[in-house]
């Protein structure tokens, strides 16, 4: 039964209204239960084929899935010409704002499809030819988008790597997709100052010899290094190419992009995704999820385009369904607190897509900033990246949603490609904090160690945590890690190897509905911030210091950044006696390896690390002292006694 009383309030139902013109009804579930592969037959025609498919599922070869086998399409062609074609050329397709105040640019579907054209005809000029990858190192211009159609629609695999990720960790990444060609900026606005992109990018290709051009585009002006032959200016190799570019046909399974993630060792994996299966879900779930009604709605996703959440909802999602989106270039304190607020109000937002992370800065900053603004336009909110505490989502949903509009907590990850547990909004009866049910179409369960389906919690009291698993396979599902077919079975399908399931790394534990509540990563991947970092990634940054001889790091939980790396490392008696500067140092090191968002919010210099007779570092109880509890089991350690001074140092 649903509690309705305002401050207690439990569940969440839509309102009639909301459920009465909401995309998504309950006869989805149906549809979907009756005959999942017919179901996602449906929603593939949503899309524009060239050649039909023949099959929908060939999945023989578990576990590299091929989706609607046979047929041929062209992303971009779907995302942009489609729309022009269809007599909606003039709908703005973007409302870029730029960080700088009044910095400002309006792309229509019709200007989209031009720059998309240009750009496609210069990369050809380039000497790219489909399969190729290009590297996309830019921060939220309109570019980076053009430039991802434009691969897109070459049938080019784009690799956009995070603009607040170091020299180093592009060039690892320029170096193991062997890219031949980088797109960047000069330079990037960070909190109202241009601070140059270029020489880092400068920095990561040298030496690489797969690298024949670097395509920059010009943003701030600044002065930056240059390479004659090598590098060239964007407005100069784009803005004259010619706006007329046919869209050639690609198979389902011809591969789209890229995208690096943390995984549990230090060396990132590019998770590869296709055409076909990935533009077929990516659509479904923005249309459903987020309900959008393109000819109304203006929909803002804060994500990076660095990030899965950038790529599926700010660039394949959205411009599949030809909605208008906002697209915000800056951080959401510059020049002030205000900025989100002001661009809601200023183009009338109705759809607001953000990370729990952001909704807690939010809160911290008070609830007059929003009160000073007109938030009337709202009608969904959207969450991603890591579980939103009840009383971020309480929150979230009285100051921006007037405790009127649905949250919807979208449950996904880089490898799934698009949402993959979330309510419907105007279907489910949402919980503060849960992310719900598996949509329509999508399987998940929470197994216990030999794969038990566990059972619904009771009223009173929960049941265990177990593993979130994938039962069937999606078709938005990463197709490999790129070069490295071994490590993709070894790292998702090895858990629960008889039974044929993919898991996701998510501990999770089922509500008294039988609604899923993830609890996190259970490996050695943390998430500050809903950003994806290994603690093998951090250590081996730490151990490349000279002065380091061993180090260990967990992730901590942490009030406002969900999780925060904390770091113990061991000194080599040569670096001993200067601990301060050494911990200074240490941080640098990890910004210059990985980039300033692992930079570990503590590191103590320790004489021992806590291990198991095999050798094997105790993170558990790592955690432990990081969060301040009572030591679990000490039993296996060589030496409990090391957690004295461990404690001490601390
Ligand atoms: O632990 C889960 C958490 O983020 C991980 C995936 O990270 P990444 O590949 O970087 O993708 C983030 C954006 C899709 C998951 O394994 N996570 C993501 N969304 C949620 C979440 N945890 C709880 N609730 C969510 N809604």
């Amino acid at each position: 039964m649903s509690d309705t009383s305002a401050v207690t309030q439990s569940t969440f139902p839509p309102s009639a209204d909301f459920a009465a013109s909401a995309n998504a009804t309950a006869d989805l579930y149906d549809e979907a239960e009756r005959d999942r592969l017919a179901f996602w037959d449906k929603q593939a025609k949503r899309l524009s084929w060239d050649a039909p498919f023949t099959e929908v599922l060939d999945w023989a070869e578990a576990p590299f899935a091929k989706w609607f086998v046979g047929g041929t399409l062209n992303v971009a062609y779907n995302c942009v010409d489609r729309h022009v074609e269809a007599g909606n050329g003039d709908r703005v397709a973007i409302h870029w704002e730029g960080e700088p105040v009044g910095d400002q640019r309006t792309i229509t579907y019709a200007e989209l499809k031009d720059e998309v054209c240009k750009a496609a005809n210069a990369l050809t000029d380039l000497g790219l030819v489909a399969g190729d990858r290009v590297a996309i190192y830019m921060p939220m211009v309109p570019e980076a988008i053009v430039a991802m159609l434009a691969c897109a629609r070459l049938g080019v695999m784009h690799s956009v790597v995070f603009a607040g990720f170091s020299a180093t960790a592009l060039k690892a990444r320029i170096n193991d997709a062997e890219a031949k060609l980088v797109i960047t900026v000069d330079g990037q606005y960070r909190r109202g100052k241009p601070a140059s992109l270029k020489d880092a990018v400068d920095e990561a290709v040298d030496g690489e010899d797969s690298i024949e051009h670097v395509l920059v585009v010009r943003r701030t002006g600044i002065d930056i290094p240059w390479t004659e032959g090598r590098d060239l200016w964007w407005d100069e190799t784009v803005a004259g190419a010619s706006t007329e570019h046919s869209p050639e046909a690609f198979d389902a399974e011809h591969p789209l992009f890229l995208l690096y993630t943390s995984g549990t060792t230090g060396k990132p994996k590019g998770i590869m995704h296709t055409t076909g299966g990935y533009l077929t879900q990516s659509s479904y779930t923005h249309f459903n999820v987020f309900d959008v009604k393109p000819e109304t709605d203006v929909y803002w996703c804060t994500a990076d385009i660095g990030w899965v959440t950038g790529h599926t909802y700010i660039v394949y999602g959205p411009l599949s369904n030809g909605v208008t989106q906002v697209v915000y270039e800056g951080t959401p304190a510059s020049p002030d607190e205000h900025r989100h607020f002001q661009i809601i109000e200023k183009y009338g937002v109705t759809i607001y897509y953000t990370a729990p992370t952001l909704v807690r800065s939010f809160m911290k900053w008070g609830r007059q900033i929003p009160a000073d603004h007109d938030l009337s336009t709202l009608r969904l909110l959207g969450s991603v990246g890591e579980p939103i505490n009840p009383e971020a989502w309480r929150w979230y949903r009285t100051v921006f949603g007037a405790d009127r509009t649905p949250i919807v907590d979208t449950w996904w990850q880089t490898e799934t490609g698009s949402i993959m547990i979330s309510p419907l909004p105007g279907v489910t009866e949402t919980k503060p904090g849960s992310a719900m049910t598996p949509l329509p179409g999508i399987s998940a369960k929470i197994v216990d160690d030999d794969g038990n389906q566990l059972e619904p919690g009771t009223e009173h009291g929960e049941q265990p945590s177990g593993y979130l698993v994938l039962d069937k396979p999606w078709p938005s599902m990463l197709r490999g890690i790129w070069g490295d077919p071994e490590r993709f079975k070894e790292t998702y399908w090895t858990r629960f190897a008889e039974q044929g399931w993919y898991f996701a790394g998510d501990g999770a534990r089922y509500g008294k509905d039988g609604e899923i509540w993830v609890l996190g990563r259970i490996d050695d991947v943390m998430n500050i911030s809903g950003h994806r970092i290994s603690t093998a990634e951090v250590e081996s940054a730490l151990v490349g210091h000279y002065g380091v001889a061993e180090a260990a790091v967990v992730g901590a939980t942490d009030d406002h950044t969900g999780q925060a790396i904390c770091a113990f490392v061991i000194l080599k008696s040569s670096a001993k006696g200067g601990d301060e500067n050494i911990v200074d140092e240490l941080r640098a090191e990890v910004a210059k390896e990985i980039s300033p968002i692992a930079k570990p919010r503590e590191i103590h210099v320790v004489p021992e690390l806590p291990k198991t007779r095999s050798g094997k570092i105790m993170r558990r109880l790592l955690r432990d002292v990081a969060e301040g509890r009572e030591l679990g089991d000490t039993s296996t350690l060589v030496d409990p006694s090391v957690f004295e001074a461990i404690r001490a140092s601390k």
